[in-house]
């Protein structure tokens, strides 16, 4: 299969912001963890993040449009709890996405609590660090 890993505002600081909270892995640690996963389990996978919302929306309509992945695993960060441009785009296209986060959303800040993107997901993942990623793609494997 093939796989898009995107990751939204604020994740290319992972490993740098709030250690106890998401780690000290940082993005390029986690992604080529993914990475090996996916390549042991013969799937393909590439990586984009972003801290702009339309070049997350731009994405993923180019995935749909250039029929690139059969599955998008999306942590879009506090995006999650407010876009609802992102959460038009996932439902716009028949991908499957799975939504993820690094930490237990549930277990922060009651703002944290709602996804604006959840309902439009196939699946959600969270509080697993980069273990949250990997759990999506087998998932959407299944
Ligand atoms: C996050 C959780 C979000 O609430 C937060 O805004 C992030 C990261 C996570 O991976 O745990 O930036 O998506």
């Amino acid at each position: 299969m093939k796989f898009l890993v995107m990751n939204g505002v604020n994740l290319n600081l992972t490993g740098k912001r709030e250690k106890g909270v998401y780690g000290t892995a940082t993005l390029d640690e986690i992604n080529e963890k993914i990475a090996a996963f996916c390549k042991a389990n013969g799937d393909s996978v590439e990586f984009y993040q972003s801290n702009i919302e339309g070049e997350l929306v731009n994405k993923l309509h180019e995935g749909y449009l250039q029929r690139s992945y059969d599955g998008i695993i999306f942590n879009a960060g506090a995006f999650t709890h407010y876009s609802y441009a992102l959460r038009d785009a996932i439902a716009a296209i028949d991908i499957p996405v799975a939504e993820v986060h690094m930490s237990n959303v549930h277990a922060r800040e009651e703002f944290r609590h709602k996804s604006v993107l959840s309902e439009v997901c196939k699946g959600v993942v969270c509080g697993f660090g980069a273990a949250s990623y990997i759990s999506a793609i087998v998932g959407l494997k299944s």
